[in-house]
């Protein structure tokens, strides 16, 4: 495995042996079991895997947030190699964004709402930093996760308006026994909030056990999550969610298909999770 940092270093090992397909799996490290089912699922999937680490400043509305996002380059490096990684790139803000960058990439409606709606600024930030990937790197191949929901619906439609020739593949959410869905962030929780954590993965199946049930109400559904996180001490809604999982807005009345999401502060920690109800939205 190969670590590397600058743009020209990354793209002579990418193109070091002509012809092979390279799957890409980006992250802002603190690399976890999700992280690894996506390198997994990518080292089925290409002659080789590359794996970029990168805390993007310009995708976090909040500078504490920033400022304690988990870092470990060691440690994500050992879990990779153990991986059988081809590839890091891990570079340093200058060298993303270095003196006078002035570009940004802007996905217009489908940032508007949820994460949009509650982070300005994020998606541009994702955007731009997800098109500068592709462009470094050159996958035939990204591998990102279903937890990001908003972040995939965002990054196939840049894909898609950009033309960037790549396939997107979107994982399953990986969970712990009790249903906290995997996440950096998740080491920040003490051990009292990790326990109030798993409200998000309760409110979510109870979401989904009511409409397997019949329920197919939109304020129904979303009255039934919110009355499960209200009921802990602990959590504090940013914002509940039951969307259209393709075009994301908010659904009123019967629903046929839904993307029931949230982010939920536990403490001072900022948590989001979702499920989907009805037909899968096409690729
Ligand atoms: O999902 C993430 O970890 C980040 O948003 C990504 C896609 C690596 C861009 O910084």
């Amino acid at each position: 495995m190969i670590i590397t940092h600058t743009i020209e270093d990354f793209r002579a090992n990418r193109h070091a042996e002509p012809g092979l397909t390279w799957g890409l799996v980006p992250t802002m490290g603190a690399l976890h079991a999700g992280h690894l089912s996506l390198v997994r699922r990518a080292r089925v999937e290409n002659d080789r895997v590359a794996v970029s680490i990168f805390v993007n400043p310009t995708q976090f509305n909040n500078p504490d947030d920033l400022a304690r996002y988990p870092r470990d380059l060691d440690a994500d490096a050992a879990l990779l190699e153990a991986e059988g990684v081809d590839l890091i790139w891990a570079p340093t803000p200058e060298i993303v964004y270095p003196q006078g960058y002035q570009t940004t990439v802007t996905v217009a409606e489908v940032t508007k709402p949820l994460e949009g709606a509650h982070r300005p600024g994020h998606f541009q930030g994702v955007a731009t930093i997800v098109a500068k990937l592709f462009n470094v790197c050159q996958p035939d191949r990204a591998y990102f996760g279903q937890k990001d929901a908003q972040q995939v619906v965002v990054i196939k439609q840049m894909v898609r308006d950009l033309a960037f020739p790549l396939e997107i593949v979107v994982c399953p959410i990986v969970r712990e026994p009790d249903g906290l869905a995997l996440s950096s962030r998740n080491t920040l929780l003490n051990p009292t909030e990790r326990q109030a954590a798993t409200v998000l993965g309760r409110a979510l199946s109870a979401a989904v056990d009511a409409y397997d049930a019949g329920q197919r109400d939109a304020d129904t559904l979303r009255k039934t999550m919110t009355d499960l996180i209200a009921a802990e001490p602990l959590a504090h809604i940013d914002y509940v969610s039951a969307a259209d999982p393709v075009t994301l807005e908010e659904l009123d009345g019967p629903v046929q298909r839904a993307l029931f999401s949230m982010a939920v502060f536990i403490g001072d920690v900022r948590l989001i999770d979702n499920m989907t109800v009805g037909n899968e939205p096409a690729a």
